[in-house]
């Protein structure tokens, strides 16, 4: 079987302080944050929802059975820099205080991929699965759960592919397969162990997955308000003025001939390039930010054919 650390890069206990600052900068997705919480909560721990059942409804009620087969996956799907990766590696924070439980954060190596060994694949992520079950069965005791395990597949747009597709490799198609098989090791074993896979392929991907799914949380690009709040939070500190901000959350936005920019646009191109501007001789100024976000050309969409 494939060591931990050839599967996972370094596993990383939750909270963290950088993730749960991460956490709490992102914007927009408090819906999914609420949602996320307490779908995580009852999967890596399924007595709250007995609890809560007889608390309010004075026992069993007929809606329990039906959280009881489900597979622990969550699928994170949508467009470039809009927030997958990071909220995938960081809700953990939340989940943690809000079960007051440690959290252990699994990323998935996909990177022997496609070394053209058919089967690689297949075991890799089959003994990944097998890791983090045990790991969840580790973690339950009498007393109930001592601490939950999320597993991020990440970039996972090859591996999650509709098997029908047509130009997929046989051995791509061995790691849907094997990640269906994983994901229903899991479904109803009661084990503290969440997946989350992250993808740009919504259109793409498998059919069987999505029927899976607990949930599916589709990420977009920031509208006006949204890029207001982002910029705001980015240029904090930087003396630019409050028309200013506005006017760039405006030219950030679609036009008629470019899609508008994504989160990722704004705080990894546009805020740094006005920082590269000014350093190392003066400060940045509203002129520097209001003419890069006229020149700069945001993400292009990302299409499935590509
Ligand atoms: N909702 C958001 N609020 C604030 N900042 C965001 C948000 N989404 C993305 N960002 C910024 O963009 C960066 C990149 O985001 P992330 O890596 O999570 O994107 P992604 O959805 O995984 O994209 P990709 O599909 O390219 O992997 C984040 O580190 C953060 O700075
Ligand atoms: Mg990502």
């Amino acid at each position: 079987m494939t060591s931990q650390d050839d599967l996972f890069h370094p596993v990383i206990e939750l909270p963290e302080s950088t993730r749960r600052a991460r956490y709490d900068r992102l914007v927009g997705l408090d819906d999914i944050k609420l949602r996320l919480r307490k779908e995580a909560a009852l999967l890596a721990d399924p007595r709250r929802l007995q609890a809560w059942a007889a608390t309010h409804h004075g026992g069993d009620v007929a809606a329990l059975t039906l959280f009881a087969d489900r597979a622990p996956l969550f699928i994170f799907a949508g467009d470039v820099g809009s927030g997958k990766s990071a909220l995938a590696e960081s809700f953990g924070c939340d989940l943690s205080d809000y079960l007051n439980l440690p959290v252990y954060l699994y990323r998935l190596k996909l990177a022997t991929r496609g070394s053209g060994l058919v089967g690689e694949m297949t075991s890799l992520i089959g003994d990944a699965f097998t890791h983090i079950h045990d790991a969840g069965q580790r973690a339950t005791g009498p007393h109930g759960v001592r601490s939950v395990h999320i597993l991020v597949v990440d970039e996972a747009d090859a591996l999650v592919q509709s098997r029908e597709a047509q130009q997929m490799h046989h051995e791509d198609r061995a790691g849907v397969d094997a990640f269906l098989a994983g994901i229903d090791s899991l479904a109803g074993t009661r084990v503290p162990v969440i997946v989350v896979l992250c993808t740009n392929r919504v259109g793409a991907l498998d059919p069987a997955l999505m029927r899976r799914a607990a949930a599916t949380f589709t990420f977009t690009r920031p509208n006006g308000q949204q890029r207001h709040a982002v910029l705001t939070q980015a240029l904090e500190g930087l003396g630019i003025g409050t028309a200013t901000v506005s006017k760039i959350a405006e030219l950030t936005g679609a036009t008629t001939d470019r899609p508008g920019y994504t989160f990722s646009d704004l705080t990894q191109r546009l805020v740094p390039a006005a920082v590269f501007r000014a350093f190392p001789d003066r400060p940045v100024s509203d002129e520097d930010l209001l003419s890069l976000a006229e020149a700069l050309q945001p993400t292009p969409v990302f299409t499935e054919e590509r």
